[in-house]
């Protein structure tokens, strides 16, 4: 069975750039052409939902030039969201939007607004994404509504990715074995699986091999049946 929703740990652009002895910046915009790859590959492919982690509340701690140019590729990846649109795919930015530059985070809230009633391929994006951050915000909205006691649902309707089931399958490229504060709640029964393909060199062969692993895992759930077997 396919995945229903992958979620990626976009991880390795700047080695990939090291390594070439080119700038980390190049890495980071042969990273974008991956994600738009994988974006197509997985919307083929017939997976309804996919989530990448594209700046996290810690990406913060990178100098300014390189945290300008993550932005100017956010910028550019606006501009050719309207290829998306055609294809009735629905955008979402999840993430502490209200701290990113003004004109990135209003036309984010642009985009989201605009594909909202798309029913195609379902893309959130982290944007100053970090589950600590999501889950204090949620835990801030429902004690202003008064409430002092939760349910699990509360919180999972108070979560960025409201709109999706949580991730099947989380793939970091890259090496790094770590989740680095991204979809902490949302994976606990999520399969993880770490490769060290770096993330520019991300192609649908990969993506295939990760798919077909994920595939031969058993997944139960606390209990005796494989829910992944082949029916
Ligand atoms: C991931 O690649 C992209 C972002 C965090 C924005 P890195 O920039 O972390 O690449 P490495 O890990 O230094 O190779
Ligand atoms: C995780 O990668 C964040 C994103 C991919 C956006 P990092 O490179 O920032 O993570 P650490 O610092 O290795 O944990
Ligand atoms: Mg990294």
């Amino acid at each position: 069975m396919i995945p229903e929703h992958i979620a990626f740990i976009m991880d390795g652009n700047g080695r990939w750039a090291e390594r070439r002895h080119l700038p980390r910046k190049y890495g980071h915009k042969m990273g974008t052409e991956a994600l738009k790859r994988t974006i197509r590959n997985c919307a083929e492919i017939g997976v309804k939902f996919v989530t990448f982690y594209a700046f996290s509340t810690e990406n913060w701690n990178r100098p300014k030039d390189e945290v300008d140019y993550l932005f100017d590729m956010f910028r550019r990846f606006f501009d050719e969201i309207d290829q998306y649109r055609d294809k009735s795919y629905r955008i979402v930015f999840i993430g502490n939007l209200s701290e990113l530059p003004t004109d990135v985070s209003e036309n984010a809230l642009r985009i989201m607004k605009e594909t909202e009633g798309n029913t195609g391929l379902t893309i959130l994006i982290g944007m100053n994404y970090g589950s600590w951050e999501e889950i204090t915000q949620a835990v801030n909205r429902l004690l202003s509504k008064g409430i002092t006691s939760v349910t699990k649902e509360q919180i999972a309707e108070e979560l960025y990715t409201k709109v999706a089931p949580f991730p099947d399958l989380v793939i970091r490229t890259g090496g790094e074995v770590r989740l680095s504060n991204f979809l902490l709640l949302q994976s606990a029964y999520a399969e993880l699986l770490f490769t060290k393909v770096l993330w520019p060199d991300f192609n649908k062969k990969t993506l295939i091999k990760c798919i077909e692993e994920f595939e031969s895992r058993s997944r139960k759930f606390g209990g005796l049946e494989d829910k992944n077997a082949k029916t």
